[in-house]
């Protein structure tokens, strides 16, 4: 299975998401900086993978910070969350994580134990969410197996795959399932501008897999739909609010209102680390302003003119009522959201 992100010896390595297709390149990351920077540069991206990262990043630094006694290794605990915390805002897996290692730690430190002792539970709590998360991409994709037709094709936005999990992939991972289930199925990947994470990504890891891939510019998608030539969309997101809103890649809304014009179904698969029951609804999501270079050029080369006004909102919010389903790790979520969406905490684990 591609490996999005590993441990190696006292450092944490990733694909340089940047650089692919064209250079599978690794980037090593000594340090809480290093990791921050990697995600916040989009070495490493995808809701998930980026609260794996931060997990990581934050048990490595803690490996390294403990010689100078309990107070200043909790005070520097604290200041290695926060700084994984402001690398992106949108995606909520990053701050679940960081929560997650906030609690093992305060588990430990309550229980009286050593700074040795709180730094082997960091890496082992960093290494869980990894592996939890290749659990429930393999959940949700038997789960959205069942939703599939046999010869569908699949449109899909953005990279919801195994480099946006710690593997196997949310959106993805429905594709991989049905195709587990043995089911033909054939992917229709919008390039996804600007970042190109679906042309880019979505397309390389596909064809490694020999999975059958079209790649299409993102404003192919509603004349293929008229043409009967997509069965199906399902999309990955970075946060899901209580009623069910889903903010996903900017792009992602007017799929699902192309979708709803022609009567195909519109899935979001994520787990129920990006299910963000304390946001009412997506009016409530931050949505990150990038850089405008990331508009202005296509790789090194300028497109738009300088003095032109620039925007790059990086996510968009697909209301609940366009979704036909939630796909997660406990099973589908339908309509009405807040019920079912509230369920999936109550049920099964
Ligand atoms: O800006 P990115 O590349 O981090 O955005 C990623 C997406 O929008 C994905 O669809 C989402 O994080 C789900 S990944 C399983």
């Amino acid at each position: 299975m591609l490996p999005t992100i590993a441990w190696q010896d006292d450092a944490i390595v990733m694909v340089d998401q940047r650089k692919l297709p064209r250079d599978e390149v690794y980037v090593t990351c000594r340090t809480a900086n290093d990791v921050a920077r990697a995600i916040k540069t989009m070495v490493i991206r995808g809701a998930p993978a980026i609260g794996v990262a931060a997990a990581m990043g934050i048990a490595m630094a803690m490996q390294r910070n403990g010689a100078r006694g309990t107070k200043q290794f909790t005070t520097d605990f604290q200041r290695t969350c926060d700084l994984m915390a402001g690398t992106r805002p949108t995606a909520v897996n990053l701050f679940w994580a960081i929560d997650r290692m906030k609690r093992a730690f305060a588990e430990e430190a309550h229980a009286g134990a050593s700074v040795a002792e709180i730094q082997q539970r960091l890496v082992r709590e960093a290494q869980a969410i990894h592996d939890e998360d290749v659990e429930s991409c393999r959940a949700i994709g038997r789960h959205g197996a069942a939703l599939v037709p046999d010869e569908a094709r699949i449109l899909t936005h953005c990279n919801a795959g195994a480099l946006a999990t710690a593997g196997y992939g949310t959106a993805l991972g429905v594709v991989r399932g049905a195709i587990e289930a043995g089911k033909h199925v054939a992917v229709i990947a919008d390039e996804t501008r600007p970042f190109l994470q679906g042309a880019r990504l979505t397309a390389w890891e596909l064809v490694r897999d020999g999975i059958e891939t079209t790649v299409i510019t993102d404003n192919m998608a509603g004349s293929l739909m008229r043409q009967g030539q997509v069965n199906l969309v399902v999309v990955g997101a970075d946060r899901i609010a209580a009623n069910g809103d889903a903010a996903n890649k900017v792009g992602t809304y007017p799929l699902a209102i192309l979708a709803r014009e022609h009567g195909i179904p519109f899935y979001v698969a994520a787990p129920r680390s990006t299910i963000d029951l304390a946001t009412p609804n997506g009016e409530g999501i931050p949505i990150e302003e990038r850089d405008a270079r990331e508009v202005t050029h296509v790789g090194a080369t300028q497109v738009a003119p300088a003095g032109a006004r620039v925007r790059n909102p990086s996510f968009d919010v697909t209301p609940a009522r366009l979704i036909t389903g939630i796909i997660t790790e406990c099973g589908v979520a339908r309509a009405p959201y807040e019920a079912s969406l509230r369920a999936l905490f109550h049920e099964g684990g």
